[in-house]
């Protein structure tokens, strides 16, 4: 069974009087150990995507099944505990907390979720990441590949089922995004998660096991390699 099925999915959103229609009737399945590249134009509704696969947001109509549960039908306590135990997100401009070290940042999503042993499980993925050894350092003193490292790190510190990735190579030089993109592909393969990547990096196509291309909310172009 796919852990992540979208079902006749649809997304508008209604601000001041307009409505605009992010998705329209989108449906796709992703397996553990998939990796999935989504490709598309600036505002055909990848990010959106991201956001329903989360239970960060919510379908207008149709269903998102996360590891089998449809992500609407929970209360919104329910819906926390959703994302904090089966979701990853890594963002484009990484979203590290600045006041906090590189190993509190890594360590906090276990803090939040009160799950014990956050130290042990942060600097292991730290380790993983290869930045043990920078974990007392702050966000400002590392280089924009290190961050999303830790980002990383952070993303992967609960062990989630799905890791959804919004453009995470986009404020990097070409070098480093191929240093991350990698360590995604690795994460999948090792992890077994169902990984989904929005992105303009063409790149990204040589290492995804599919492509999804959407264009205005629907998808155009589903390829698997
Ligand atoms: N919270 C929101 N409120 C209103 N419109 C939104 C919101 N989020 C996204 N949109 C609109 O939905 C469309 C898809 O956006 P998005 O998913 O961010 O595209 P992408 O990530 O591919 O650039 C765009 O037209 C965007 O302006
Ligand atoms: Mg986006």
């Amino acid at each position: 069974m796919a852990i992540l099925s979208l079902q006749n999915v649809s997304k508008h959103f209604d601000t001041d009087g307009q409505t605009v229609h992010a998705l329209r009737g989108v449906s796709l399945a992703v397996e553990s150990g998939e990796f999935v590249a989504l490709v598309g134009r600036s505002g055909c509704g990848k990010s959106t995507l991201l956001h329903l696969a989360g239970a960060m947001d919510f379908p207008s109509e149709g269903v998102v099944l996360i590891d089998g549960v449809a992500s609407s039908s929970l209360d919104d306590a329910k819906q926390t505990r959703l994302r904090r135990e089966k979701v990853g997100f890594i963002f484009q401009s990484f979203q590290l907390l600045h006041t906090l070290t590189v190993q509190e940042n890594v360590e906090l999503p276990l803090l939040l979720a009160g799950k014990p042993h956050a130290r042990g499980e942060a600097l292991r993925r730290l380790q993983w990441v290869e930045l043990d050894g920078l974990g007392t350092r702050y966000p400002h003193q590392l280089s924009g590949g290190q961050m999303q490292r830790v980002a990383i790190a952070r993303a992967l510190v609960h062990s989630p089922k799905i890791v959804l990735a919004d453009e995470p190579t986009g404020n990097l030089d070409t070098s480093t995004g191929h240093v991350i993109l990698s360590l995604l592909q690795r994460l999948t393969r090792e992890q077994q998660t169902a990984t989904i990547m929005a992105t303009h990096s063409t790149e990204a196509t040589t290492v995804c096991d599919t492509l999804v291309r959407l264009r205005d909310g629907r998808i155009e172009e589903v390829a698997r390699r």
